[in-house]
């Protein structure tokens, strides 16, 4: 075999479907769309809305940030359509990595397993920073006490004075979340419908209530002057706009952890497509109506801290309300939390069961029978980057990671029509040839940013900086390493 044929070899539709009859835990088919639906919400609404768009109004965009949500919203959505029609062939858990194997081969599989490894994880990580900022609120809120300065956030190269450390309790929700996960990895539906309506509800708690305390006043002037600072980044304009859209970004996926639930839909095919499609689009609606609330109900400079729904309230002195948004935001970022950990688990488990990684690592817990392995390691690592990392540096990571994984699928959806246009797809993105390409595009966009004139010479912006797009690479680099060195000789496909 000529190393071309290695690289491309793929798995077939048949065999992933073979796998994933072994590979079910037995579920039973329960899961209408509406719970399909909440699943998705589950994992999209979060730290994105609660904590990253009121401190992106504050410091980039301004009230202006409402657009920054349409443009990662149209990004997202894109590759929405394309995973829904994905979901619609192959409704199998494993997303984009399971989808890659069969359609653009082992290699890109791998590269895509890869990057989902380390965007997954890190978003666990986000989300429980977030986590602990609103716990932090709401313990003070209760009983009037703090924890130690070092313990209650990293150290920030932006703020080196600020005495903190160590984000103790990010770090704790985190390995708690991976010892529950090893226990047990469904939590159940009716706990997750619960979770989910009480995040719904404290969302349309700050929408409904904090309606009547507009002041028009706030938004003006809607998208603040641009600012050419010491850092010589503009910000706020609509260079802050586009800056503050690659970041936000983030509050805009997470339908892609709804293949996790497909072994338990009752009709995956039909169903699966209209839950990625209508959680992303309730979620963006929300996103809009939240974003201009908060922005009208102070000024946007006050937004620029750990917990800005709260901050927000806070100034207008609602304390029932500050208090049931608190809950209802721990709340919501806990389905994140439990959405993303478990699928991190679930693709190292599935690289590892293809032969990628060490078959270590697939070895079941004889008694819970959960991934414990993978869980264990994943909980481990990203207590430690909650821990010690700012979370700006850890979303920008996060948003490249996910932006590449959007580049794959929107081009192995385009692939496969082109390849295989004979098989039965429950749902079609309709104007393919436009809509996968633009979001290709758009992804690459939201990478590399837009080109700026700052003082006279053009130059790429991004909300992602330079700095932390060479992590990104160093990321990949070794993958291609641990591929080259161990994978590409150890891959099920190749004993067969
Ligand atoms: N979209 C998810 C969030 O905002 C990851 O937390």
């Amino acid at each position: 075999m000529n190393l071309f044929t290695v690289l491309t070899r793929r798995k077939s539709i048949t065999q992933l479907q073979a796998e994933s009859d072994q590979s079910s835990y037995g579920f039973q088919r329960t899961l209408g769309l509406w719970q399909l639906i909440a699943v998705g919400i589950g994992a999209i609404i979060g730290v994105g809305i609660f904590v990253l768009a009121g401190q992106q109004a504050a410091v980039n965009a301004g009230p202006g940030v409402v657009f920054s949500f349409m443009i990662a919203g149209l990004g997202s959505g894109c590759a929405a359509l394309s995973y829904a029609e994905f979901s619609s062939m192959i409704p199998l858990t494993g997303s984009t990595y399971t989808y890659s194997y069969a359609v653009l081969g082992e290699l890109l599989a791998w590269i895509i397993g890869w990057d989902l490894l380390l965007e997954y994880s890190l978003i666990v990580a986000v989300v429980a920073i977030g986590w602990s900022g609103y716990m932090q609120v709401l313990i003070t809120q209760l009983t009037g006490l703090e924890l130690p300065i070092a313990l209650q956030g990293a150290w920030n190269p932006t703020d080196p004075e600020s005495g903190k450390v160590f984000n103790l309790i990010a770090a704790f929700i985190t390995l708690t979340v991976s010892g529950l996960l090893i226990l047990k990895t469904t939590w159940g539906m009716r706990v997750n419908s619960f979770i989910v309506s009480l995040k719904l509800i404290g969302v349309l708690l700050v929408i409904l209530i904090g309606f009547f305390y507009i002041d028009p006043a706030n938004w003006q002037p809607f998208i603040p002057p641009n600012i050419e600072d010491n850092q010589s980044i503009p910000h706020f304009g609509w260079s802050g706009v586009f800056s503050a859209a690659s970041i936000v970004f983030f509050a805009c996926f997470g339908y892609d952890t709804l293949t996790t639930a497909a072994e338990e839909s009752e009709y995956p095919k039909q169903d699966l497509p209209k839950a990625v499609l209508l959680s992303l689009a309730i979620s963006i609606a929300l996103y809009l109506a939240v974003s201009l609330v908060l922005t009208g109900i102070v000024p946007y400079s006050e937004l620029d801290n750990d917990a800005p729904v709260d901050a927000a309230f806070k100034a207008l002195n609602l304390q029932w309300v500050r208090g049931v948004i608190n809950i209802a935001a721990i709340a919501g970022m806990t389905s994140v939390l439990f959405a993303f950990l478990l699928g991190a688990a679930r693709i190292w488990f599935a690289l590892a069961r293809d032969g990628l990684l060490p078959s270590w690592f697939a070895k079941i817990h004889p008694h819970y029978k959960t991934p414990y392995r993978p869980t264990l390691i994943l909980g481990i690592f990203t207590a430690l980057a909650a821990g010690f990392l700012p979370i700006e540096q850890v979303a920008a990571l996060v948003n490249i990671g996910t932006l590449s994984a959007f580049i794959v699928i929107c081009s192995a959806v385009l692939i496969l029509r082109i390849r295989h246009p004979e098989l039965p797809r429950a749902f079609k993105m309709p104007m393919i040839w436009i809509i996968a390409p633009v979001g290709v595009l758009f992804s690459l966009f939201l990478i590399i940013g837009w080109p700026w004139k700052v003082e006279g010479h053009l130059v790429l912006l991004s909300g992602l900086p330079i700095a932390i797009l060479w992590r990104f690479i160093l990321w990949m680099g070794i993958g291609l390493l641990v591929y080259f060195s161990y994978g590409i000789h150890h891959s099920f496909l190749n004993k067969k």
